[in-house]
């Protein structure tokens, strides 16, 4: 692949919306984009405040005259260059994904989001419908599912290993919430997390629940057809979404249990999948992200690491270092921007794409019907479809 980017003759040039100098994700971002010389992050705006946007990207070493004040600004004033930006990758506060992307997507420019897509599913279908409109790439920055041993999974069970797929679990458990955070003091970051109009229907699910929904379906290869969920706050008496556990109907009958919660006391950042066919399962969990452990009904349970010598050309390349070595989020999330990049490139080359598997636009839709039917089973207190996209 390195001979594409060759081919292709520089890096694609990104401008970056949020992820001021304060945003731990906008490092992850910036460091993911540029790890291995597909991306080039060379212009930006990093703060609502346009004044604060300018200095935020002086400080975190941006040319001061690609600092730009607002979106509008940087898309008009990039457009005009010879060497303007060629996609954006948006880390703002959740409410304004959806116009940004908008704005993106008008000015013929590749979309890179953080989740959740929008506020909605009818916003999602909407730049569904403007992405493949445009001809333009939109990815979604679910790293989980860009980690080697999530991508081997994936494999496996398409490879039939596991046998038909019977039942999935997924949970993503942490402790943000775990205390009254709401009656404390506010910084920005918390203003607009505890404003569901800002942060979106349902906290959790904004937060962590579409990461945990996304590599369900990812890794099993298949979409959510019906929940039965229970949507409320572990904490008393709060307002604010702070767990959903679900039942899961998946298309082609598979069943799946979902826990999403930010409110355990002493949880961490632990998301944990497990996958059963009529063969046996799998078992792959964020605090030893480099590890698989698949369990063959009647065999001897093995641990597969990154970089195993065994394991296929494209899942090895999916790592950087041998194994043994931590790899993270930020290595995760560069096989998604290296994806991304391949196929904008490809396409321009007029060479033939190859199936890359990065998280795209009509998964944060689907991820969007998903959070909605599990409101709705909460509403109804009963069994859901999740919506499909229509026919376009
Ligand atoms: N994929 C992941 O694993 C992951 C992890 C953490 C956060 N996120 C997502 O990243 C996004 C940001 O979360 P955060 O925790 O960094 O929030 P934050 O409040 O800490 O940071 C938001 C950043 O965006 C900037 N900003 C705000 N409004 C802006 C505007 N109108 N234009 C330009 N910049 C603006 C702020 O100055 C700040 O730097 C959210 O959508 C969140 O869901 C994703």
């Amino acid at each position: 692949m390195t001979e594409l980017r060759g081919r292709f003759g520089r890096p694609l040039r990104l401008g970056v919306i949020g992820g001021g100098p304060e945003a731990w994700i906008g490092r992850m971002h910036r460091g993911a984009a540029e790890m291995d010389g597909w991306w080039r992050p060379v212009a930006g705006v990093f703060s609502s405040d346009a004044a604060r946007s300018r200095t935020g990207g002086a400080a975190l070493g941006f040319d001061p005259g690609r600092s730009y004040g607002g979106v509008d600004e940087m898309l008009r004033q990039e457009r005009l260059r010879q060497d303007g930006i060629d996609a954006v990758t948006i880390m703002t506060p959740n409410d304004t994904h959806y116009p940004f992307a908008v704005a993106a997507l008008d000015a013929g420019l590749d979309v890179v989001c953080d989740k959740p897509v929008t506020h909605d599913f009818a916003q999602a279908c909407d730049l569904v419908a403007r992405t493949r409109r445009g001809g333009r790439i939109f990815a979604v920055a679910h790293g989980y599912s860009a980690y080697p041993m999530t991508r081997y999974a994936r494999r496996l069970v398409r490879d039939g290993v596991l046998g038909p797929v019977r039942l999935v679990q997924v949970e993503y458990i942490q402790s943000g919430m775990a205390t009254r955070v709401e009656e404390g003091p506010q910084n920005d970051r918390l203003r607009w997390i505890l404003d569901p109009r800002r942060s979106g229907l349902a906290l959790v699910m904004s937060a962590i629940g579409c990461h945990a929904q996304h590599l369900a379906s990812f890794t099993s290869g298949f979409a959510v057809a019906r929940v039965a969920a229970d949507v409320g706050a572990l904490v008393p008496g709060r307002k604010l979404i702070d767990h959903v556990s679900a039942l899961l109907e998946f298309d082609g009958g598979a069943r799946g249990t979902f826990t999403v919660t930010q409110a355990a006391a002493g949880g961490e950042n632990d998301i944990r999948l497990r996958i059963y066919g009529d063969k046996g399962m799998l078992d792959w969990c964020h605090r030893e992200p480099s590890y698989l452990r698949l369990a063959l009904q009647g065999e001897a349970a093995r641990i597969i690491g990154r970089g195993d010598a065994f394991l296929p050309p494209e899942i090895i390349a999916l790592g950087r270092t041998p194994r043994g070595h931590p790899e993270g989020l930020r290595e995760a999330f560069a096989n998604i921007y290296a994806e991304v990049a391949q196929d904008r490139m490809a396409r321009i080359l007029g060479e033939s794409v190859p199936e890359l598997p990065y998280p795209r636009i009509e998964d944060g839709a689907h991820t969007m019907a998903f959070i909605e039917a599990c409101i709705a089973s909460q509403a109804s207190r009963g069994w859901v479809d999740v919506a499909r996209l229509p026919a376009q």
